[in-house]
């Protein structure tokens, strides 16, 4: 196996042509990093058996190594291989993947994603996203590949491939431009590993759905002092600018991210639609980022996806 691959001065982007799909592939296969879109937000991929190229991942989102990453699939199959899955954890993912759900489960003996990607746990959160360009990548692929969201670490997720090449165009080898992401928010993360599920991140598949589907849906405990979610540290997903939530108007100097019909900077949705918000959020956080020091945000309705977008910009709004 190829374990070093030199980047080019700054990453192209592509469309996800066959002969572009072919071309990742020949570059995750030389230890090169992939951006790919998925229907939450744009993957940073490598090879996850690649433990350099891995190493570049961490290095190049300077992201702290003991927070592991997902690992990316095609088909309950190829999941089985590296993790072991109950029976209600089985019937859960044959339920909602391809989908935004990520599950944690222990490894195999014969897992073949390196341990520098699992952050030396032995377990991994697996994922079957929906995206075509995201699943062609992965099977013509043929084996497991991690992604974290392709930001720098602690920034806003991306949402659109220019957002990749705004933080790391000049550190990857290649970004697939799939568009703008569907959800626009990170996948819903349960722990699968006991008789009753762990709710570990919030995200567009609600707490409800899975316990329709697995009962006994728990919420993790997030504020232990070595929490099971690495991610989930506190201050995460956050602008340069000051961002103040649940704002009804905008102080001078402030931007103002609006939410229904109100008079605004920018607009998460005219109409009041949390799927829309979701959609535009990370974008629009990005495009007043520039612009202002500081950000007004209207207040979200919570419930459903509604409570994931307020979590997201809580977390944006702590100061470190
Ligand atoms: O929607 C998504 O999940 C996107 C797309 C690209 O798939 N990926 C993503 O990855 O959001 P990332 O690296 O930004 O977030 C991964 C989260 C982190 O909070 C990490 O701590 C958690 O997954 N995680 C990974 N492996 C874990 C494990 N074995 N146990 C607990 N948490 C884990
Ligand atoms: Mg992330």
């Amino acid at each position: 196996m190829n374990l070093w691959y030199r980047a080019e001065m700054s990453a192209k982007i592509v469309p996800p042509t066959s002969e572009n799909l072919q071309t990742a592939c020949s570059i995750l296969a030389a230890g090169g990093l992939v951006a790919m879109p998925t229907e939450t937000v744009y993957g940073l991929c490598a090879d996850a058996a690649n433990p350099i190229a891995i190493a570049r991942i961490y290095d190049v989102k300077g992201r702290p190594d003991f927070n592991p990453l997902i690992a990316h699939i095609a088909g309950l199959e190829m999941a089985e291989r590296q993790g072991h899955f109950s029976a209600d954890a089985k019937a859960l993912a044959g339920a909602i993947w391809p989908g935004p759900l990520s599950m944690v489960v222990n490894i195999r003996d014969t897992t073949s994603i390196a341990s520098i990607a699992r952050a030396g746990l032995d377990s991994v959160a697996l994922r079957e996203p929906s995206h075509p360009v995201a699943r062609s990548l992965i099977s013509t692929f043929g084996v497991p590949l991690v992604a974290p969201s392709a930001n720098l670490s602690g920034r806003i997720s991306p949402t659109r491939a220019q957002h990749v090449f705004d933080d790391l165009g000049d550190r990857i080898d290649l970004i697939i431009d799939g568009g703008a992401c569907q959800s626009g928010l990170e996948s819903t993360i349960i722990d699968a590993r006991d008789a009753h599920p762990a709710l570990l991140r919030l995200g567009p598949i609600a707490a409800p759905e899975i316990d329709a589907l697995w009962p006994g849906l728990k919420q993790a405990d997030l504020s232990a002092e070595k929490p099971v979610s690495p991610g989930q540290l506190l201050r995460h997903y956050a602008p340069n600018a000051r961002l103040r939530i649940n704002a009804i108007t905008a102080l001078p100097d402030e931007g103002y991210l609006g939410f229904g019909p109100v008079e605004s900077d920018l607009n998460l949705s005219p109409a009041s639609d949390l799927i829309e918000a979701a959609a535009n959020l990370f974008d629009m956080l990005r495009q007043l980022d520039a612009q202002y020091t500081q950000i007004a945000v209207a207040p979200i309705p919570s419930g459903g996806v509604g409570d994931t977008i307020n979590e997201r910009l809580a977390r944006a709004a702590e100061r470190a």
